[in-house]
This record gives C-alpha cells, structure tokens and sequence, in this order.
C-alpha cells in the first residue's frame, strides 16, 4: 500500500516508517525539511503541492506536531494547539479534496486527553475526558484543550470516502536514541529512577512493535471509526512502572524524588513535570473488544524485551548515538 505519514521524521514516526517498509509498503513523509530521498516538503499549514501525495494514497497517518518535550509556557504551549489543529485541518482538506481519496486516515491523538484519575481505567466508552480535575495545576487543562481540539479537526473534515481513526496513544517505548524509553532508562541508570511525588500516578505505555501492530489492524479493520486507545492493557503506578525498568537493566536502587525535585529535574531537562506528575490511567478498550491480541501487555516483560533491543544495538553499534529527531518526547 502507498501510506503518506506527515510528520513522520520524530520518535513515532521513525518507528512506523522503519516497520512499513520493511513490511514492503511505499511510506511517505512529509516534513518541514526533506533530507532524505523521498520525502516531500510541506509547512504543516496551507495546501500546496505535496497534496498530491495524498491523492491515490491508500493510507495517512498524520503525526505532525511540535514537540511536548519542553517546558509548558504560554508560548510553546500555543504552538502545540496550533501546529495540531492547522496541520490536521489542512491533511483533511487534502484528503477531502483528493480525486482518489485514501480509505484511511489515521490521525494521532493523545492518551493525555483522559482526567487524571487513580480510581478507575479510562477506556473509550467509560472514560472521563479531562479538563475538570480538581487539585492539579490549571495549565494541565490546557493539554486536554488540545486533544480536543486536534480530534474535533479530524472529526469535522468532511471526508464521505475516507474512514477517520484517532489514536489516543500513550507513551510509545522504543529501544530508539532520543524516545522516552531512552530517557527513563539513563534516569534509571544514573540512580534517580525512583519514585517521583509518591509514585502513585499511573503510567499508561505502549510498546513499539505493538504500536505498529495497532496500527496495521486498524488499517485492515474496515468497521473501526473515531476514538481508540492506543495502550497495553496494564497500564501501572509510576512506582511499579520504574522498579521494573531498574530490574530490567539490573540497577539495584532507584532514588526517590519529591514534586519539587521533580520540577527541577524537569527543569533541568527542559521538560515539564505534567508528564511525570499527571495519572494517565488508560487501556484498550476498542482494540481489545475488536479482538486485538498485544504480544507485550506486561510492563516487566516489555522493560526486559527493550533492554535486550537496546543492548543488541549498542553492540552492533558502539559510541555512536545518532542525535534524537526533535529533542527528546515523552507524550
Ligand atoms: N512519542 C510518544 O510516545 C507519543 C505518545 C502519544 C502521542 N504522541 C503524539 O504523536 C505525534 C508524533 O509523536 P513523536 O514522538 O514522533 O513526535 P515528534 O518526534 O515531536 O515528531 C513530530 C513531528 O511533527 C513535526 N512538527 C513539529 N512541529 C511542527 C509544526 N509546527 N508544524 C508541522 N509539523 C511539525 C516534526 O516534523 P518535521 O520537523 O520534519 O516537519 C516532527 O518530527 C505527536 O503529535 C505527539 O504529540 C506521541
């Protein structure tokens, strides 16, 4: 199948490109800046000539969007509303304008759209959308805001022929440079992998190779619209979560930080600590009532199965540490 990513140069992008070709399909990126042969320049904003990538494409899976892995200011926060919204407008203006539309658009949205919530999964049809949390900081909402927002862009684009998926993904783990599997692993391997505020916020992760299979079998189910959780069904507190990653890799202890510890490691890191502090609490519902089967849904066994990727490939590659798509990502 010809399949057109926009967006596809960051972590999930590198991930799906890497599988569907060597699963033999014709991927296409669409990127700000085309570097490699193949790609196709756009802005992410308005209708020009890379449209006609899309015209007689089987398959778009729209990634673009700035990074999350920042600081939240009023500014960087504005630029992720807007480079969601404006890119997914104008993809569903391509895709509605298209003489031969492609069947399927996947467009990506975030597992962060769910409340911050210890007491229940959110799964699609149950689940609380955030926004109205009591007790977290406001600007939380604001991440929420832009879920929203960027799933409401895909939902009112008119595209009669064009089936709409919105992938509400959790945090994809990959053994790649620059993903946030690497980060938490050096976190874990400099000690500091403990738990963060408690540690009882939830973790909601997705293995790659899962990520991958989602994705083809929401490509091949031809009775699946709107909303999907795309995450292991065993989501976990963040405690848990890094005991397991410190067993996997064979770190004995893994320091425990406090909330303003945790605000000046984020600092530090030039991130924010919404994505450490906030419970995102969500499973499969669709994929698993659709009779998905995940060959990782335990975090234990995934955490082993990366490391030994990670290791392999520090073998077959020593010292050299190609440099990360966008900054680092966590969401
Ligand atoms: N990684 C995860 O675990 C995860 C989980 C849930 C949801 N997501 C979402 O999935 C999408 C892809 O994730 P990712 O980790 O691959 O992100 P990423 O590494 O930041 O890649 C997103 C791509 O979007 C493009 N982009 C950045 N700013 C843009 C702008 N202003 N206008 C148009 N395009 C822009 C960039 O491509 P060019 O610079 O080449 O144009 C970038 O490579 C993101 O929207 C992210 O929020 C990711």
């Amino acid at each position: 199948m010809k399949m057109v990513i926009p967006g596809g140069t960051g972590q999930v992008g590198t991930i799906l490109r890497r599988a569907l070709t060597a699963a033999g399909h014709d991927v296409v990126i669409l990127t700000r800046r085309p570097s490699r042969e193949g790609d196709i320049g756009w802005d992410g904003e308005t209708p020009g000539p890379w449209a006609e990538a899309i015209d007689g494409a089987d398959v778009v899976i729209n990634l673009a969007g700035r990074s999350v892995g920042c600081r939240y200011t009023p500014a960087t926060l504005t630029a992720m509303m807007d480079s969601r919204v404006r890119s997914t407008r104008v993809v569903g203006e391509a895709v509605a304008a298209a003489a031969r539309p492609p069947r399927i658009w996947l467009q990506m949205s975030t597992a962060t759209i769910y409340a911050h919530r210890f007491d229940a999964p959110n799964d699609e049809a149950t689940g609380v959308i955030g926004g109205a949390e009591t007790g977290v900081p406001r600007y939380w909402a604001y991440s929420v805001e832009i879920a929203k927002a960027w799933e409401r862009e895909q939902e009112r684009a008119a595209t009669p022929s064009t089936r709409k998926v919105a992938l509400r993904s959790a945090m994809v783990m990959s053994p790649d440079r620059g993903g946030v599997f690497d980060v938490l692993l050096r976190l874990a391997r400099l000690g500091l992998g403990g738990p963060v505020a408690g540690g009882a916020q939830y973790v909601s992760w997705i293995h790659d190779r899962d990520l991958v299979r989602a994705v083809e079998f929401l490509i091949d189910r031809d009775d699946i619209t709107g909303p999907v959780n795309v995450a292991a069904p065993n989501p976990l507190s963040q405690r848990a979560f890094m005991r397991a990653l410190r067993a996997a890799w064979g770190v004995p202890v893994g320091l425990p930080a406090t909330s303003w510890m945790a605000e000046l490691g984020a600092l530090a890191l030039r991130s924010d600590t919404e994505l450490l502090l906030k419970s995102r609490r969500v499973v499969p519902g669709r994929l698993l009532e659709s009779g998905f089967a995940f060959d990782h849904p335990e975090w234990p066994e995934a955490a082993s199965d990366l490391v030994r990727r990670v290791r392999r490939d520090r073998r077959a590659l020593p010292g050299r540490r190609p440099a990360p798509p966008d900054g680092h990502r966590t969401q």
